[in-house]
Parts: structure tokens; sequence; C-alpha cells
């Protein structure tokens, strides 16, 4: 989740959510580098990050078309577009423009990019088969389209941390944060199994689509292994809305009490890459 990731408006606090769309951006761009790898030479291609938040695969897609190719990062946040003008600026990043766009009202050309990326838009929106035919209209027959989504189940710590999360196995009840989390997303409009949605989207739009999965290992205080605690900084008034606010209180106390152990590491949850081509 943008991590990515990001409720529906209104449901978020906004403060801090600059900070974390980059920190998770950083996290997994070789991620992105590799699934680009899978595809080909992007070398001159126009490419399109849909929804780019404070980063995204602005740099990854910049690096990917090289100098003679384009990429358009847009958003419907203005806060949000300005941080990744920022970044754009701060890097260098000459073959980046970015555009405020709604992604279900865009006034993009349709049909003119090479490829079309989408990083947790499902999980947060909740509007799977709109979002996928919005970028269907924008990607040229041939084009590739790439969406990224989490699966929630990998995601622990070691040692255990009961309120962050506590991993699903034979036996063991489901508690912590994490499941907390997918029930706000989903409280909110979202759609906590977007992962598999996705796969979904591809195979009803008839495209042949390619899986790939990534975890990562987050060693004792990595900044990423804060991302449940954002989360429900983000999603407080959700996760209130259904629970009772001491319990809320109570279980935030102890997943930052869990943090402060400096052995503490922990996975990450698994990033789902799907890609297509659109035929015609
Ligand atoms: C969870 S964040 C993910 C950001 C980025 N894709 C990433 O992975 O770092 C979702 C982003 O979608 C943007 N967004 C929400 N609704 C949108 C819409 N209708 N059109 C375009 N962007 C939208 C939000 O402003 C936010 O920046």
């Amino acid at each position: 989740m943008n991590s990515s990731s990001h409720p529906p408006p209104g449901a978020v606090e906004p403060a801090g959510e600059v900070d974390r769309l980059q920190l998770q951006s950083r996290v997994w761009e070789p991620s992105g580098r590799r699934l680009l790898n899978e595809i080909g030479d992007g070398r001159g291609a126009r490419a399109l990050d849909v929804g780019c938040g404070a980063m995204c695969w602005l740099r990854v897609l910049s690096d990917w078309v090289g100098p003679d190719g384009e990429v358009v990062g847009t958003d419907i946040d203005e806060g949000m577009l300005a941080a990744a003008e920022h970044f754009v600026t701060d890097e260098s990043l000459a073959n980046v423009t970015l555009v405020k766009d709604d992604l279900f009202r865009s006034a993009l050309e349709p049909s003119s990019f090479d490829l079309v990326h989408a990083r947790f838009q499902i999980a947060p929106l909740g509007r799977g088969q709109e979002q996928m035919a919005a970028h269907l209209r924008l990607v040229r027959p041939g084009g590739s389209v790439v969406l990224e989504e989490l699966d929630p189940l990998p995601w622990h710590y070691i040692p255990p941390a009961p309120a962050l999360a506590v991993p699903l196995r034979r036996g063991v009840e489901v508690q912590g944060l994490i499941p907390l989390l997918g029930d706000a997303f989903r409280k909110a409009g979202g759609d906590p199994d977007a992962a598999a949605t996705q796969l979904e989207l591809f195979h009803d739009a008839g495209i042949e689509v390619n899986v790939r999965a990534e975890v990562q290992a987050l060693p004792p205080g990595h900044p990423y292994l804060r991302l449940p605690l954002q989360f429900a900084t983000a999603l407080k008034g959700v996760l209130r809305s259904f629970m009772d606010a001491d319990d809320l209180d109570r279980i935030l106390g102890e997943a930052e009490r869990e943090l402060q152990d400096p052995d503490r590491w922990g996975l990450t949850f698994t990033l789902v890459q799907c890609w297509g081509r659109r035929e015609t």
C-alpha cells in the first residue's frame, strides 16, 4: 500500500504523505527498473505515470526513455505535483513534464503513450474497471500498461511484533495494525485486494498478462519499517469510525514501542507487478 497507499480524497490526513510517498518510491525503484528491463528498450518512448504523487516512477521512466524520450507525470493533487516538481528539478530530469489531470476525466491525448504506469492507485480508489479503461484509452496499440499493487501477506517483523502485524499461519489469529488497515481501506471505498484485482483487469481486457512479485528485507532502523504506523496516521479518521478510540490508541502505542527495538527487522508486503500490451 504508497506506498503507497493513498486513500480517497477526504479520508486521509495529508501530513507526512509526501515524505512517505518519496521514501516508498525510493525503496521500490530497483523493482521498477527490473520490470522495465523485461519490457525491453525504452529509448525514445513516450511514457505516462498516472497518479505519480511525489515521485513514483518519474526518475525510473526518465532513465528508461532517455534524452530522446518523454515522460508525463499526472496527479489530481496540486500539493503532490508541487513536491514532484521539486524532485524533478533537483534531479534535473529534463525529459519529465508534470500535468494536473484527473485520470477518470483525462484531458491527455488518447492512444498517445508507449507505456502507461499506475502504482497503488486501485487500492485507494477502488475503481479498477474504470481505471483500467482509462489507462487503455491512453496507451497506443502495441504499447504497454503496467499496474503495481500490494499483497499484505508476508508483511511482518522479526522478532514478532504483534501490535504491528502477525503473519498468517495455521492456528494464529489474525491481529495487529496491518489487517486493520485493510479494513480501513475497504471502509474508505478502496480495494485492499487490489493485487488480485489488477490481474483480473488484464484478463477481462483480453490482454495477456505478465506477473512479477518482489518482497524486500528491511534491516533494523530502516525508515520503511514504520509504514503501518504512517498508514494508520493517514487513515486515523477512518479507523476511528469502526473501532474504539482507546483500543486504537493502545495498538498504536504498542506498535510504536515495538518499532523502538533496535534489533527488530522485517519483510515488506509483496509488490505485485503486472504488465501487458494493448493489442488493438
Ligand atoms: C497512493 S498514492 C500513490 C502515488 C504514486 N503512484 C506512488 O506509488 O508513489 C495515489 C496518488 O493518486 C493520486 N490521485 C487520486 N485520485 C486521482 C485521480 N482521480 N486522478 C489522478 N490522480 C489521482 C493522489 O493524489 C496520490 O498522489
